[in-house]
């Protein structure tokens, strides 16, 4: 494996604790039964093969990436008890972004009113969420940034075939986040191991739409825009990955296999899982699994487990975690985390969220006066550098919109 690793060993007394996490899933379920009226599949296919029953899916075209992201991005913040106006970055994992670009994570941004976060988006498949852990981590104990916010978010229903029965099956909506701030007591996220082996990307692919082969009649008509995959050689690539990648991590951290209180692998079939635990040599009831509810929703499923297990009362403070996941690229990353939020966190007051309702609501109205003030001052001043009455009126209001603009782009 050529995992490259953080090593927890440098830490400057600062450490990376996960203090917020949140998940969205779209209200609309897809049952196997029903998919067996759009494709030739049964649900015991499904179940005997994946574990998968259900999946939710975006019901409308106002559910995008970007909107179930922000969704469980405020659930994280509100956890965290941190504003927004604190975030100093937002990552945002995604194989269907809203668009090329901007980046979802901006979208994001902007939504939750983050006026200090830089943001942007990465894409490494299905790990996708655990590179931008490892990317949090990195940069929460080099002291470059105290709070991020780090999201896994799909809405893989838009680029799936539905009349291709070998992965339309498998693939579900929602998105999961968590925050990452310093903090200094050991805890939180102690060590990653990250690989990819490019050699394998035409395995799961989305062929058209790139500069490989950019967006034209053919690419369309050719199916080019749906997800392709070789599920029995992804399968094999998983089940050899999956618990290197576990054993790799729990080394880095100086754990035993035996200290792990929990694993939450990448929910994409309880067969890859059970093979997982068969290597490992650990009892099934150590692996978190609830993708017979969601089935495999990429980038997000991670996130939307761990949240899970932690309102189930299955992970506690002090517990040794491993989030351990594989995907397109071929890519594998998994980190270890020791929990270190004790539970009463947890528990927000109503005001706590009417308060947070409100600073989302007037996220809205900021991000509603950015637009139109930019809008009416281009209406109205016309083209840049023009030379006359309203071109020097334009310069001079420039000076005083950079002003304006900063005050409601920084940090108090
Ligand atoms: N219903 C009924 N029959 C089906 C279906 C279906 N939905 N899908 C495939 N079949 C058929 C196949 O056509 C094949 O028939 P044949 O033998 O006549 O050709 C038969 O079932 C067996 O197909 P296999 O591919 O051997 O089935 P397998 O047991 O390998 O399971 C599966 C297929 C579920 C896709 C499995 O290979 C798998 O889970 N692979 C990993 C996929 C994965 O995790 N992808 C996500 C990666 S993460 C990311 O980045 C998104």
């Amino acid at each position: 494996m050529n995992g490259q690793g953080v090593n927890g060993s440098h830490s400057n007394g600062r450490y990376a604790q996960i203090t917020g996490w949140g998940s969205y899933v779209p209200e609309k379920i897809l049952t196997n039964e029903a998919l067996a009226h759009v494709v030739d599949t049964t649900d015991e296919w499904i179940t005997s093969r994946t574990g998968i029953k259900q999946r939710h899916v975006a019901g409308n075209e106002r559910e995008t990436t970007a909107v179930l992201a922000a969704r469980a991005g405020r659930e994280a913040l509100l956890v965290a008890g941190l504003p927004p106006s604190r975030l100093d970055l937002i990552m945002g994992a995604t194989a269907t972004p809203e668009y090329m670009f901007p980046s979802t994570a901006s979208l994001v941004q902007d939504a939750l009113g983050a006026r200090a976060a830089g943001a942007f988006d990465l894409s490494a498949g299905c790990s996708g969420f655990l590179y931008g852990l490892n990317m949090g981590m990195a940069a929460v104990r080099s002291g470059m940034a105290d709070h991020i916010l780090v999201i896994g978010a799909e809405t893989l229903s838009r680029i799936v075939d539905w009349s291709d029965r070998n992965t339309c099956v498998l693939f579900g909506d929602g998105a999961g986040a968590v925050v990452v701030s310093v903090c200094t007591d050991r805890c939180g996220v102690l060590a990653t191991e990250l690989g990819s082996d490019g050699s394998g990307g035409q395995l799961l692919i989305l062929p058209a739409g790139g500069s490989h082969q950019p967006a034209s009649l053919e690419s369309v008509s050719s199916g080019g825009h749906f997800v392709k995959m070789n599920g029995r050689e992804v399968f094999r690539f998983a089940t050899t990955v999956l618990p290197k990648a576990t054993e790799a991590v729990v080394r880095k951290a100086g754990w035993q296999l035996a200290d792990v209180a929990l694993v939450i692998p990448h929910q994409a079939n309880t067969r890859i899982i059970e093979s997982a635990a068969k290597r490992l040599n650990l009892p099934m009831d150590k692996f978190f699994i609830n993708l017979e509810r969601y089935g495999n929703t990429s980038a997000a499923s991670i996130p939307i487990a761990l949240t899970e297990a932690v309102a189930e009362g299955k992970v506690r403070p002090g517990d040794k975690l491993v989030l351990v996941g594989f995907g397109a690229g071929l890519t594998w990353a998994a980190a270890a985390v020791e929990w270190g939020v004790p539970p009463a966190r947890t528990t927000r007051t109503f005001l706590d969220r009417l308060l947070a309702q409100l600073g989302f609501f007037f996220a809205g109205i900021r991000s509603w006066i950015l637009r139109s003030e930019r809008h009416a001052y281009n209406w109205a001043m016309g083209p840049v550098g023009k030379d006359d009455w309203r071109g020097h009126l334009r310069q001079r209001l420039d000076v005083w919109r950079s002003k304006v603009r900063r005050r409601f782009t920084r940090r108090d």
